[in-house]
């Protein structure tokens, strides 16, 4: 068996960005012209008026400013409110591999390595942009990388999961090192119509390199002393769309076809969960809590952040010890967490312990204990 590095990390940031005043003024605009056309039903009690969206709540309850999308004007018009990606032929690339391109080729930098030392792709998120080929064997040949390629979705826990996966590969000799990455176009399957979560979601790709030790020459490693991962079916977080839909018309377009969510029980079930999760990890590893020095937990919402640093810590956790990117990313799904490490992990020193850890739909659950080599 061979000890196995996190060697680099990258990511990919569209260049567009949403602030939250900007959202609730779209949504807002699509309010106003709804109950104007809806005007006679509304007043009979036909049909619910809607109301309109805040930026003061929105930053109250998630603790999101703005995030980054691949199309911002598609959104935004109040007629549309879905990104515009415009429909690609056979013989481009596809958005989702051309992000994770960006994010792979800062990966492969910091992790001094090339296509060429790499044996394995891993493209794990939350929604796949078709049913196949895997997008990751087109990530192998946008790269020109050799072996294998495969996909695989655990909603916002598919960084940790596809670590674990990476992990086990090269600690089993099947591969010196896989490249694992994490395209992330939330806005795609997010309903910007729904008041309790237009403001969720942003777009990003993150991409880890997974390497022997024994092979590792980057200046950014991180030893994986352990991963542990849980799941347990919920009904809590749901998305319905796929391929057999089209066998189903009644419920074409129907709301479960898209994001759909219990954000309050979630809150409230996934919070224990995920402290108690990592708190188990570390404790087989011999491992105190004190212990660690950083936290890079998923980027869903920051009161679910403080509260599990703090059910762990057993007090508020200092901004450095469980940084925060949701403020300018938004829920990038699995990307967040990896988003977190890959900007709060230079000033760490040698010996240092952090744990990444994601939790989502499924529910899954993720914690990959890592030391600063
Ligand atoms: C979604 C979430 C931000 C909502 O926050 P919350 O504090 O639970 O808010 P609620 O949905 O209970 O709504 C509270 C109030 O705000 C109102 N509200 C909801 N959306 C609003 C909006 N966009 N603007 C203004 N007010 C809004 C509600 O109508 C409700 O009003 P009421 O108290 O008069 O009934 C929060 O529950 C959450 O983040 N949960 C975890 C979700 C998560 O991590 N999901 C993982 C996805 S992968």
């Amino acid at each position: 068996m061979h000890n196995v590095v996190i060697s680099g990390t990258g990511l990919y940031t569209p260049a567009n960005s949403i602030s939250n005043d900007e959202l609730v003024e779209s949504f807002n605009a699509y309010v106003q012209q709804f109950n104007a056309d809806n005007a006679a039903a509304i007043a009979s009690g036909e049909v619910e008026a809607l109301t309109e969206s805040s930026s003061a709540f929105i930053e109250r309850a998630s603790g999101i400013k703005s995030r980054f999308v691949v199309d911002k004007d598609g959104i935004l018009d109040p007629k549309r409110m879905t990104p515009r990606i415009a429909e690609r032929s056979n013989e481009q690339w596809g958005i989702l591999c051309e992000m994770a391109i960006a994010a792979a080729e800062q990966a492969l930098a910091r992790a001094g390595k090339t296509a060429a030392d790499i044996d394995g792709v891993i493209v794990a998120c939350s929604n796949l942009q078709r049913a196949y080929p895997a997008v990751a064997i087109e990530v192998q040949a946008a790269l020109g990388i050799q072996g294998f390629g495969y996909d695989m979705n655990v909603a916002c826990s598919s960084a940790t999961f596809g670590i674990q996966a990476a992990s086990n590969s090269v600690q089993l000799g099947q591969a010196r090192a896989v490249l694992m990455v994490n395209p992330e176009v939330c806005t795609g399957h997010l309903n910007f119509r729904d008041r309790d979560s237009h403001f969720i979601f942003g777009d990003a790709c993150t991409a880890v390199i997974i390497e022997r030790a024994d092979l590792a020459t980057s200046k950014h490693q991180f030893d994986i002393v352990g991963t542990k991962l849980l799941t347990q079916f919920s009904n809590n977080i749901r998305n319905n769309f796929g391929f057999l839909n089209r066998a189903a018309e009644e419920g074409i377009g129907a709301r479960d076809k898209l994001f759909v969510q219990e954000g309050r029980k979630v809150f409230k079930e996934v919070c224990p969960m995920v402290a108690e999760l990592i708190a188990v990890h570390l404790q087989e590893h011999q491992l105190n809590v004190s212990d660690v020095k950083r936290f890079w937990l998923h980027q869903a919402n920051l009161n679910m952040n403080l509260l599990i640093a703090r059910k762990l810590l057993g007090r508020d956790a200092e901004p450095h010890e469980a940084p925060v990117i949701l403020d300018s990313y938004a829920n990038t799904s699995s990307a967040g967490s990896v988003i977190a490490l890959h900007k709060h992990q230079d000033d760490l020193p040698s010996g240092a312990l952090g744990v990444l850890s994601s939790f989502g739909a499924g529910y899954s659950i993720g914690s990959v204990i890592l030391r600063k080599h």
